[in-house]
């Protein structure tokens, strides 16, 4: 759980989502899921992803059609722009 949390410098993103609030939201996702695209102990890795995915994913968690009780919860607590805003700091991450 290292290092790449320091992906730093001025990105343009062209995308909706608030990179600087999902690079905050992130702290406790990377307690979890690993920052490299590693998947590790069951938790899949979650960087690099098309935005519209990560937010349908999230949605779906939110929404409680995935299973998952862990991600419901914490996708639950998430609004719309928290999960816009790490959908754009994770696809970056990489
Ligand atoms: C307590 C550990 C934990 C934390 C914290 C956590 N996750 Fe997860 N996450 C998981 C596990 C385990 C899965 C696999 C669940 C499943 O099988 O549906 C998962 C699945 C996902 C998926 C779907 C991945 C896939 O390949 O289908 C996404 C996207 C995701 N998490 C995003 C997040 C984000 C964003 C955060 C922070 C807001 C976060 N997670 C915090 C454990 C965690």
């Amino acid at each position: 759980m290292l290092g790449l949390l320091l992906v730093t410098g001025n990105l343009q993103s062209a995308s909706a989502g608030d990179r600087e609030l999902g690079q905050y939201l992130s702290s406790e996702c990377v307690t979890c899921h690993q920052t490299t695209g590693k998947a590790v102990e069951g938790v899949p890795p979650i960087v690099g992803w098309p935005e519209d995915q990560f937010e349908a994913v999230m949605n779906a968690y939110k929404d409680k059609q995935r299973e998952n009780p862990v991600m419901q919860n914490i996708a639950g607590r998430l609004k719309a722009e928290d999960i816009a805003a790490l959908a754009t700091y994770f696809r970056e991450l990489r």
